[in-house]
């Protein structure tokens, strides 16, 4: 069985709900407390034993390239000033990961932007991680936990939450049918966004996948979809169709859906709860706020 070491990143959407704090920086790039988003998700995929990963880009990609790159000026300043804690957190960032960049010239969807990878990922089984969904798992990276699965199983797995009936119409939602453990059961079907009484259940797709190759014959047949856009989730169901087993895996962890306002500021609130330099600071003010 092949190791999983692949990661695809697509971060090249135009992020209008968060606008107009992303018309001239990618959303991905957005900070939560003192990192970019995109760090949390390039941590949570090294942390998997992830060692390749391919992140596609879209206008306004400079400042993620120099993110991960190392920075001559600003780490030569740190040193003079013996700033060595910093300096570290800086010089940690630039030895991460290889990452590589693609760009995808023009936002025709997520299933376009994964298409971009195809000659990084060839035959490989690869991790998709979207780059506005952050999950928070301190013992286990969920994408570990999605390559636990496929160590199990060698099957393409979504990974999925259960998500509040308000919610449904927000998501794909999956129509499951073989049970094959506590965690995973086959995927029959996909609704995109239905109405809740159209639900077949209350499965939502989350924001990470691990496919195989396969995957890139199908998006290369996928016609546009709703808003024109290729859809990932057509191309897993052209596949699920042809009989390619594919498992709705419920993983553990806390997801942040950092591409709309109020998703963002959960985040920033939970993430400076759990930072030491913040937390009894914020803390402190959210008790003060919440009397008024
Ligand atoms: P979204 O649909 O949430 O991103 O895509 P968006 O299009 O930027 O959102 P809004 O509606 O305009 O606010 C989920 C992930 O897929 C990437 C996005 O960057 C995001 O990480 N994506 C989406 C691409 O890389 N390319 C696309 O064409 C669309």
């Amino acid at each position: 069985m092949k190791k999983v070491t692949k990661a695809v990143i697509p971060a090249a959407g135009l992020g209008t709900r968060v606008l107009p704090a992303t018309k001239a920086q990618p959303k991905e790039m957005l900070v939560i407390v003192d990192k970019p988003s995109l760090q949390y998700i390039v941590e949570e995929l090294v942390a998997s034993g992830i060692t390749d990963i391919l992140i596609v880009t879209g206008r306004n990609k400079d400042s993620i390239e120099d993110h991960f790159d190392f920075s001559y000026e600003l780490e030569h300043s740190l040193e003079k000033a013996g700033k060595f804690d910093l300096l570290k957190k800086v010089d940690d960032i630039s030895s991460l990961a290889n990452i590589y960049y693609v760009r995808q010239n023009h936002p025709l969807g997520l299933g376009h932007a994964i298409l971009k990878a195809k000659s990084f990922v060839g035959e490989d089984p690869f991790v998709i991680a979207l780059g506005d969904d952050i999950i928070y798992n301190a013992n286990k990276p969920v994408a570990k936990q999605l390559i636990e699965v496929y160590e199990k199983y060698q099957t393409n797995i979504v990974g999925v939450q259960e998500v509040a009936k308000g919610d449904i119409s927000k998501y794909g939602i999956v129509r499951p049918t073989d049970r094959y453990d506590e965690k995973n059961v086959k995927i029959a079907d996909f609704i995109e966004k239905p109405k809740i009484e159209e639900a077949p259940s209350n499965l939502a797709c989350l924001g990470r996948y691990l496919l195989t190759g396969d995957i890139f014959e199908y998006l290369e047949q996928t016609k546009p979809g709703k808003g024109g856009e290729i859809q990932l989730t057509d191309a897993i169901l052209k596949m699920i169709k042809d009989d390619k087993t594919t498992l709705a895996y419920s993983f553990e962890g806390k997801r942040y859906d950092i591409g709309n306002k109020l998703g963002l500021l959960k985040a920033n609130i939970e993430f400076g709860l759990r930072n030491e330099e913040t937390k009894e600071g914020l803390l402190k003010y959210l008790k003060e706020e919440i009397k008024i």
